[in-house]
């Protein structure tokens, strides 16, 4: 993937990132993930005052895709704030797992950015292989 690409995903992560609803927690997060035809869905993070019903902009993002009937994904770009990587929490890692497995992820701190293969960051993940699909 050309490096613009690269860049351009983070700009969408951190404009998703404005509409965070982190009244609880404060940390707001953006997401964006890239469909084989170019296209690019968005997510932030969406609190509840039932803490445990929040979501992740990863997943936000993920759904929204999905929904709208993306099915090949590239890449994710993930940035919550400056001078900070904000690594997918474990629950984002397995729903990407499931429908995008050989995504980048990319992880912006503001200036500068990492790029991680999903698989690496979940090793031995548990997948639809197992239950038979
Ligand atoms: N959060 C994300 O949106 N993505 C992550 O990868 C890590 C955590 C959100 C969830 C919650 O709203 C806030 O960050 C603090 O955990």
């Amino acid at each position: 993937m050309p490096e613009n690409q690269y860049e351009l995903l983070i700009s969408k992560a951190k404009k998703a990132r404005n509409l965070a609803q982190a009244r609880y927690s404060k940390f707001k997060v953006g997401a964006a993930l890239l469909t084989d035809n170019n296209d690019i869905f968005t997510g932030c993070n969406v609190e509840s005052s039932s803490y445990g019903l929040t979501i992740c902009a990863e997943r936000v993002a993920l759904t929204k895709a999905l929904s709208e009937g993306a099915t090949s994904f590239l890449a994710i770009a993930i940035f919550a704030k400056d001078g900070y990587i904000c690594p997918p929490c474990g629950a984002c890692r397995q729903l990407l797992y499931d429908y995008a497995p050989d995504i980048d992820v990319i992880l912006s701190d503001g200036s500068e950015h990492q790029i991680i293969k999903l698989k690496d960051l979940l090793p031995f993940a548990f997948d639809d292989s197992q239950i038979g699909k």
